[in-house]
């Protein structure tokens, strides 16, 4: 078993990059050590609050962004973070060289019944000519991402990475407190019987996905031929684990239920750095009609439709879109 740094420095990832990235991971190791206390630690549980997209926070959503802000801010090599709970962005070391973002707790609703939650993050360099408090800064496409991961708090917590050499999977060995790395590379089987969807929205879809999904439930007997399995975890984390861990597609599409709130996940906190380590993993990511890293944000909370997994599966998928 090998250690977080060694790997990453056989990657020539710079020493500034690396010790931001162990950074943030002992702002995880506290949110893990947290999550395990449970209700013994008081933390579960709703706030009286919301965040900027009106969404009730949890106690533990607030626990994790003051954990992680507070730390990566003290680094001094952060220009400024974003985050999922924060209203606006907050700067840092002018003279920082790079830009954090992240979403501190995601799979909310999952806290109060002990299921998998995690913390997703990504890393971009920062623009020297732009102010700290200058929220243009980020708006870079995911292809401009320097590392992103996340932190699995589950029966193991789990650490998966990129800095752009592949996907790989480390998991936090609480007996010596470091994150050990259990798989070199992450590999997403190109094809696959398994999809991951919020099926309680079929009706409010477009058409292009009431399609899709509609064939894969004829199974065997429907054009695409083989039966599929379907799994929901309600935290992205999760689902995108199981992707990296034994293939799968996993969606949140567009759709209709509520006019203000077409898509659901956000493209910075979420679907950037999941984009980043399912492709380093050799498998695919799009909207149905473009490429995820491609997109270039016009905004920091932005959301948008998220495709993503095994890559036949994806492209499968795309077509749909296409016809
Ligand atoms: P968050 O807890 O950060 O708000 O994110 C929850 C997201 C995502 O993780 C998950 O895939 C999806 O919301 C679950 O949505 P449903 O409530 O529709 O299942
Ligand atoms: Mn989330
Ligand atoms: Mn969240």
């Amino acid at each position: 078993m090998r250690r977080i740094s060694p790997v990453l420095q056989q990657d020539g990832v710079d020493s500034n990059l690396l010790s931001l990235i162990k950074t943030i991971l002992a702002a995880c190791r506290e949110i893990a050590f947290r999550v395990s206390q449970g209700e013994l630690a008081g933390v579960l549980g709703s706030t009286l609050g919301e965040n900027i997209q009106g969404e009730t926070q949890k106690k533990l959503d607030i626990i994790a962004n003051e954990l992680l802000k507070e730390v990566i801010l003290e680094t001094g090599v952060v220009k400024a973070i974003s985050s999922e709970e924060e209203d606006t962005i907050v700067a840092g070391n002018p003279k920082g060289k790079y830009l954090v973002t992240f979403d501190p707790l995601d799979g909310s609703s999952n806290t109060d019944i002990n299921s998998l939650i995690g913390t997703i993050f990504s890393i971009l360099p920062a623009p020297e000519d732009k102010a700290a408090d200058d929220a243009s800064m980020f708006l870079q496409p995911g292809t401009a991402q320097l590392a992103a991961g996340y932190v699995l708090y589950g029966p193991s917590t789990m650490l998966a990475l990129t800095t752009g050499k592949g996907t790989r999977l480390y998991t936090l060995d609480k007996t010596y407190g470091g994150f050990l790395l259990t798989e070199e590379l992450a590999t997403i089987p190109k094809y696959t019987a398994e999809f991951a969807i919020n099926m309680s929205n079929q009706r409010y879809w477009q058409p292009a996905m009431q399609t899709y999904i509609a064939d894969l439930l004829q199974g065997k007997e429907g054009p695409r031929g083989k039966n599929y399995n379907m799994r929901w975890i309600a935290a992205m984390v999760g689902d995108v684990h199981r992707v990296l861990c034994r293939g799968g597609i996993f969606a949140y599409p567009r759709d209709n239920k509520d006019a203000s709130k077409p898509d659901k996940l956000r493209l910075m906190y979420e679907a950037n750095p999941m984009s980043f380590l399912v492709e380093q993993a050799g498998g695919a990511s799009s909207t149905g009609y473009e490429r995820i890293m491609d997109i270039v944000p016009v905004d920091i909370h932005q959301r948008v439709s998220v495709i993503l997994g095994s890559k036949h599966e994806v492209e499968s998928c795309i077509a749909y879109h296409q016809r």
